[in-house]
């Protein structure tokens, strides 16, 4: 293990202005406000509404939100990561058109899929590159415009998920704070619950598949809820096993932001209080890559230097894992 931490330094994020809410949605599908907010914890989300905008431009603003507060000059960074499952095109990434606009003109970039644990496994790589000694900075931006796979007159979709953008440096720690641990899994068999079936090599886009609506997200919901339950609080007892932590000396649980009934199931299998759970689903709804970096925007000035974090989350593929890391920083 190298004796160089990754730590995170900054923090930034963006989300669009439009929200739409429970009750908008109550004028576009059969559903209620009721039964969204019990079966999800959701009472808004935001969209990007500009047509010709893509998710660079989520990512964009949330780089530029971190530069900003940071007073960063772009060209130091070395490496641009964006983990997105809407990229703006299939080809060329959207991580080298980010890093070019926003003035990182030192850095070589790329982007990442693993759907709702891009994020979490973006801090993996992140780490590494760090650890290895030879990058000093490393800008890992989560964003998604979910917006433009979601079949909006199909309520089992519709009502979960919403635009966001969030984004972090990782930079070297001298005193050993950043990550400490990571637990990551995924299983392949997993696929068929959550998809997008078309748009891709096995199914190329074609008059049927636009037809047919196959690229719109198509999700069972109740298997993925079933795994996401068990798998997401299993990694997070496994984590803080790992490093003999108890309820007691995690600060912060940082959970993927899916269902609150998820978030909730891992807690109490963490022997949480509910005030050390992030949440801001309500606000937001599924942002998909953006809902760590997000949350971790909206918690910024109640982090302290020292706090134990563990990051946990679930995401098509499937995909899973939690990370258990030391905050680097006071607000
Ligand atoms: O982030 C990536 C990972 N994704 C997740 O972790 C999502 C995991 N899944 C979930 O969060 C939940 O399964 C959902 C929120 C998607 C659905 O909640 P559920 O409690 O699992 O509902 P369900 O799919 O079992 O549906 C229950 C009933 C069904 O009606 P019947 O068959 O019982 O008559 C649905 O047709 O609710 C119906 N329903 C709705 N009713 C009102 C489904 N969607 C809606 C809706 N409004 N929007």
């Amino acid at each position: 293990m190298s004796s160089i931490t990754a730590a995170i330094t900054a923090v930034g994020a963006y989300v669009p202005d439009y929200k739409l809410t429970n009750s908008i949605l109550e004028t576009m599908v059969d559903t209620t406000d009721e039964w969204i907010t019990t079966r999800t914890g959701i009472k808004e989300r935001r969209i990007l509404k500009d047509e010709g905008k893509g998710t660079s431009y989520l990512a964009i603003k949330a780089a530029e939100d971190l530069l900003r507060k940071r007073n960063l000059d772009p060209a130091e960074i070395d490496l641009v990561l964006v983990g997105t499952a809407t990229p703006d095109m299939p080809v060329a990434s959207t991580a080298v058109y980010v890093a070019a606009e926003i003035g990182a003109v030192n850095a070589f970039a790329y982007d990442m899929q693993a759907a709702c644990s891009n994020f979490l496994y973006g801090m993996s790589s992140a780490a590494r590159y760090i650890e290895s000694g030879r990058y000093k900075k490393v800008l890992l931006i989560g964003a998604d415009k979910m917006s433009s796979i979601i079949d909006y007159k199909d309520r089992t979709t519709c009502i979960i998920f919403g635009d966001g953008a969030g984004a972090v440096l990782f930079e070297p720690s001298e005193e050993g704070y950043g990550l400490q641990d990571e637990y990551l899994r995924s299983d392949g068999k997993g696929r068929e619950f959550l998809k997008i079936e078309a748009g891709g090599s096995i199914l190329p886009a074609s008059e049927e598949t636009v037809r047919d609506k196959k690229h719109f997200v198509y999700q069972d919901g109740k298997s993925v809820f079933k795994f996401a339950v068990s798998n997401m609080a299993d990694v997070a007892a496994k984590i803080m096993e790992r490093n003999n932590l108890d309820h007691d000396d995690v600060n912060w649980l940082v959970p993927h932001q899916a269902n609150k009934r998820i978030i909730d199931a891992t807690a109490n299998r963490m022997g949480l209080e509910h005030s050390k759970v992030m949440m801001n689903i309500e606000q937001y709804g599924n942002t998909t890559s953006a809902t760590l970096p997000l949350l971790l925007h909206d918690y910024e000035k109640q982090l302290k230097k020292g706090d134990k974090l563990v990051f946990a989350a679930f995401g098509g593929g499937f995909t899973w894992g939690a990370i258990y890391l030391t905050w680097a920083y006071d607000s």
